[in-house]
C-alpha cells in the first residue's frame, strides 16, 4: 500500500528545505514542491532563495507568514506584502496580484486579484472570492448547474504514531459554501444540508463530512438542548430546596429536644424547691409541736 512505499522516502527527506547557506551557490532549477508535503523547496534553507539558474542563495526579501518557517526567534524578519502584492514562495520579493486567468502557485489563492463583488464570493475557502485552481486565478462565483473545474491535491504527512497518512484536498471554482462541484457531472451542485449522506467534506453546507454524513463542523460550539437546561434548572432548585427543608427539619428538631431539656431542668427545679419547702415545713412544724409539748402550762 501506498503508506509502506512512502515511509523510508517520507523519513528520508523531512520537511526542512534545502541546506545551502547564505551566499552559497545553487540553481533555481532545482526549485521544485515537496511531492509529499507540496512546501516549496530549493537548493537554499528555509530563510534565503536563489537568485538565479546558476545563482546563489540570498536572505529572502519578504514572508507570507506571521511566523515563518526556518527562522530562529533571535533573527529580523523580512517583511510582509502590503495589500496589494503578495509573496511568492520562493520569497524573492513582493509582486503585484495576479489578474484573473493569471498564474498562481498552488493553494496560494492570495495571489489572485479579488474580483469586483468580492465581498459577495469571500468565504473561508476562498481569499476574497478569489481561488487558484489548476495554477490559475479564478472567481469562486460558478453557481447552480454551471461547468465548474476541480483540483485535487493529495498530501502525506507523518502522523504523531510516526506513520504516514494522506489527505486529499479537492477544491473547486463553485460559490462556496452554497454549491460545490460535483465531479461526475462536472457542474455545481447545491452544498448538502446536515445529516444527508456525503463522500467528501466540500459536499456539505458545514464542510465536515463524518462517516459519510454531513455533521456540524468541529468548531460549532456546543448546543445544549432546551430539555437538558430545564433538567438542569430543576434539578440545581430542587437540591435547593432540599437542603433547606432539611436543615430547617434538624433545626426544628434541635430547637425541640433543647426545649425539653430546659422543661425537664425546670420541673427538676420546681420539685426540688417543693421538696426543700416541705422538708422546711416538716421541720418547722415538729419544732412547734415539742415547744408546746414542753411549754409549762
Ligand atoms: C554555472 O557556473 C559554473 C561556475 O561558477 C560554470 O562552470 C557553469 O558552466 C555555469 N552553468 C550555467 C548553466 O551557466
Ligand atoms: C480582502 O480584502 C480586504 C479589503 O480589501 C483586505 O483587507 C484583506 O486583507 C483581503 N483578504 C485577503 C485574504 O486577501
Ligand atoms: C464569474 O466571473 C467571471 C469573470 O468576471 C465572469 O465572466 C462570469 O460570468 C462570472 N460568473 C457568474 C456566474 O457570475
Ligand atoms: C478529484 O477527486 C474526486 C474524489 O475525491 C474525484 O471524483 C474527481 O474525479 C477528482 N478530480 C480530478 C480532476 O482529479
Amino acid at each position: 500500500m501506498i503508506v509502506s512505499t512512502y515511509a523510508p522516502i517520507l523519513l528520508a527527506l523531512g520537511v526542512l528545505g534545502g541546506s545551502v547557506g547564505h551566499g552559497g551557490h545553487c540553481s533555481t532549477e532545482n526549485d521544485h514542491l515537496d511531492m509529499f508535503t507540496h512546501k516549496f523547496m530549493s537548493d537554499c534553507t528555509d530563510s534565503a532563495f536563489c537568485t538565479a539558474p546558476n545563482g546563489t542563495c540570498e536572505a529572502r526579501n519578504c514572508r507570507r507568514d506571521e511566523y515563518p518557517f526556518g527562522y530562529s526567534v533571535d533573527t529580523s524578519l523580512p517583511p510582509l506584502c502590503a495589500h496589494g502584492s503578495f509573496c511568492p514562495d520562493e520569497g524573492d520579493g513582493c509582486r503585484v496580484l495576479v489578474p484573473l486567468g493569471g498564474p498562481c502557485q498552488l493553494e496560494r489563492d492570495e495571489q489572485c486579484s479579488e474580483p469586483e463583488n468580492w465581498m459577495e464570493l469571500a468565504s473561508p475557502y476562498n481569499a476574497n472570492g478569489s481561488i487558484c485552481i489548476q495554477s490559475t486565478c479564478m472567481y469562486a462565483n460558478a453557481t447552480l448547474g454551471q461547468t465548474c473545474v476541480t483540483d485535487n491535491t493529495t498530501y502525506v504527512e507523518l502522523g504523531p504514531d510516526g506513520n504516514p497518512y494522506t489527505i486529499v484536498v479537492s477544491r473547486d471554482n463553485c460559490r462556496t459554501p452554497y454549491f460545490y462541484c460535483d465531479a461526475t457531472q462536472g457542474v455545481c451542485s447545491r452544498s448538502l444540508p446536515w445529516g444527508s449522506p456525503c463522500s467528501a467534506d466540500r459536499e456539505c453546507e458545514q464542510h465536515n463530512c463524518v462517516t459519510g454524513i454531513c455533521a456540524d463542523s468541529p468548531e460549532t460550539p456546543l448546543r445544549v438542548p432546551a430539555w437538558q437546561c430545564a433538567l438542569t434548572i430543576l434539578s440545581i432548585l430542587g437540591a435547593m430546596a432540599a437542603t433547606c427543608i432539611f436543615l430547617t427539619i434538624v433545626h426544628k428538631r434541635q430547637r425541640f429536644e433543647q426545649y425539653t431539656e430546659l422543661r425537664d431542668y425546670y420541673y427538676e427545679q420546681m420539685s426540688y424547691r417543693n421538696d426543700i419547702i416541705a422538708l422546711h415545713a416538716a421541720a418547722a412544724d415538729k419544732i412547734t409541736r415539742e415547744k408546746g409539748a414542753h411549754a409549762p402550762r
